[in-house]
């Protein structure tokens, strides 16, 4: 009985060490990876936001990451970086031209490890707040009729994408977009992008409409 008791108390232990070990292993390739893919050419992985300008923004081939692990769902950036669909409907900071849907491609074993790796940078800034992605009508009339969202980001209504093409697609948000970034975001933009071409929401509305409009918008489908 006390031998069980000491037995199943290190097999635990050496478990919880092969797991937490091998997942720290798989971050540590995929940050060997990232760099060996030249990802860091067009992506910022050390945070905090250092753009002061727009020509600072402009100068930028694609959205920084140093926050990926507090602003993607786990799961997503597994599965997207091994078969990347375009998420901005115009290529980077363009008005012009569509997105030509040419992201590099990873092997699936080396986007799970990058993923890994991407996912341990987080934001103070993201979190405890309280919000879940959730059907919330009054955050829907806050998107749809206070502010039209719409005007500047797809999402898919009744089976059909519709709204604008500047901003990035918010179709399949609900896979892809942690509800507790989605709600930090519209509050403080600024951490996230100090420079930037959305218009600034915080301060026009009250934080229930901020919550329950960041609650609709991380569960669109
Ligand atoms: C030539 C520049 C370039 C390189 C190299 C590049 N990316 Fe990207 N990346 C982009 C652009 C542009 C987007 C936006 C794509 C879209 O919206 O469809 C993007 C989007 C992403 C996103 C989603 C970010 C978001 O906020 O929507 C991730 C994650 C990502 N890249 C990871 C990687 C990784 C990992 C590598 C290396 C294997 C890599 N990228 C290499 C330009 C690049
Ligand atoms: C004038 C156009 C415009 C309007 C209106 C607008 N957005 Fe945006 N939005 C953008 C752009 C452009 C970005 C990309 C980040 C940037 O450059 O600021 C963005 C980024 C986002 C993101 C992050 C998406 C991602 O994958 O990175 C969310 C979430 C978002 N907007 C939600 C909203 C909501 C909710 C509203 C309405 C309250 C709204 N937006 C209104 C242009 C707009």
């Amino acid at each position: 009985m006390f031998n069980k008791k000491i037995f199943s108390f290190f097999a635990v232990f050496f478990l919880c060490f092969l797991f937490t070990g091998a997942n720290d292993l798989y971050a540590r390739d995929g940050a060997a990876l990232f760099t060996q893919n030249k990802c860091n050419a067009c992506h910022q992985v050390e945070g905090p936001a250092t753009d002061k300008t727009i020509e600072d923004l402009l100068r930028r081939n694609g959205p920084e990451l140093w926050y990926a692990g507090s602003k993607f769902r786990p799961g997503f950036l597994g599965k997207w970086l091994a078969d990347p669909q375009p998420i901005r409907p115009m290529e980077y900071y363009s008005l012009t031209e569509p997105n030509k849907n040419d992201h590099p491609r990873l092997p699936s074993e080396e986007a799970k490890a990058v993923a890994a790796y991407l996912m341990t940078l987080t934001s103070g800034d993201v979190g405890g707040a309280g919000i879940v992605a959730r059907k919330n009508i009054k955050g829907k009339k806050v998107f749809a009729k206070e502010f039209s969202c719409y005007g500047c980001h797809q999402m898919r209504s009744r089976g059909h994408i519709m709204g604008g093409l500047s901003g990035p697609s918010l179709a399949g948000a609900r896979e892809r977009l942690n509800p507790e970034w989605v709600y930090a975001y519209m509050v403080r933009p600024k951490v996230f992008k100090p420079v930037k071409d959305m218009p600034v929401y915080s301060g026009l509305v009250n934080d229930k409409k901020m919550r329950n409009l960041s609650e609709y918008v991380s569960n669109l489908d």
